[in-house]
């Protein structure tokens, strides 16, 4: 291939991703976007620590197991899923070096939701509880999948071994909007686990409008607010790449 050719396929890519933008700042929105993540981070443990007992991979008391799955979930699988979209658009950085932040926090993400769901298993395995009879679980099993998918994708397109700089640009906006369209379906399986694990509780007798119900139904609305200012801040324009970064292929 000419290279002249793939200095203009690549002017191309470039162009799209600029035109991807909504016409406001990412930056402040991701700074609302990190401030959300870290308080969702903390209610959840605080959910989880100290009003259901704590987190234990082994113990006779069975909900310790459980409650590392909507840990893991929302500190792992979302929060580092959410940070690995929006680093794009908040770090000052090499195109190179955000490329692989981007793909290790997914991975990260990745590989704390696949611990956090097998979790759930062990959890119903161990209880005598059958698997995979919700709808929160059958779009969970869909998140885990596509989400394994999409970072298989785009690891072998865009980082290695690579794909032509054909399939690069005709992949990114489908790289794009996929990786939106699996994190928005993640935070809103997560909203469903709130929900079932609150209405469970309160058909075993926690108070309606108690303490713990309105920490979970909070841990929800923050998990959900923080999905949204990423999407705001996926969405939005990129602060200018340093000068030295005119181009590099994503
Ligand atoms: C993207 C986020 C999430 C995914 C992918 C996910 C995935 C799953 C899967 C696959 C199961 C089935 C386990 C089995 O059948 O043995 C499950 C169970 C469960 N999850 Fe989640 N989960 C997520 C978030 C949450 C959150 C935040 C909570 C909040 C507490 C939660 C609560 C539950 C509950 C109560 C169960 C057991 C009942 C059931 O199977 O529906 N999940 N989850």
């Amino acid at each position: 291939m000419s290279l002249r050719f793939e200095e203009r396929v690549r002017r191309k890519e470039k162009r799209r991703e600029e035109r991807m933008g909504l016409g406001v700042a990412a930056l402040p929105l991701t700074f609302v976007a990190h401030v959300l993540a870290v308080v969702a981070s903390i209610l959840v443990v605080v959910w989880t620590v100290n009003f259901r007992g704590g987190l234990a991979f082994d113990s006779p008391n069975k909900s310790l197991i459980f409650n590392i799955h909507p840990v893991l979930i929302v500190i792992g699988l979302i929060v580092h899923g959410g940070e690995a979209i929006i680093s794009y658009k908040a770090l000052p950085l090499k195109k190179e070096v955000k490329k692989l932040i981007h793909l290790v926090f997914h991975a990260i993400a990745l590989g704390a939701g696949i611990v956090g769901i097998y979790a759930a298993f062990k959890y119903h395995n161990e209880s005598g509880i059958a698997n995979l009879y919700s709808l929160h679980s059958w779009l969970g099993i869909g998140v885990i999948v596509l989400y394994a998918i999409q970072w298989i994708y785009g690891f072998v397109i865009f980082f290695y071994p690579g794909g032509s700089p054909a399939i690069r640009r005709e992949s990114l906006p489908w790289h794009a909007l996929f990786g939106l369209f699996v994190f928005v379906l993640a935070i809103g399986t997560a909203s469903l686990g709130f929900l079932e694990k609150l209405t469970f509780l309160e058909n075993s007798g926690l108070a309606k409008y108690g303490s713990e119900a309105l920490l979970v139904n909070f841990t929800a609305i923050t998990t959900i607010l923080f999905g949204v200012f990423v999407v705001f801040s996926a969405l939005a324009d990129a602060p200018p790449a340093p000068a030295a970064d005119d181009y590099a292929p994503i």
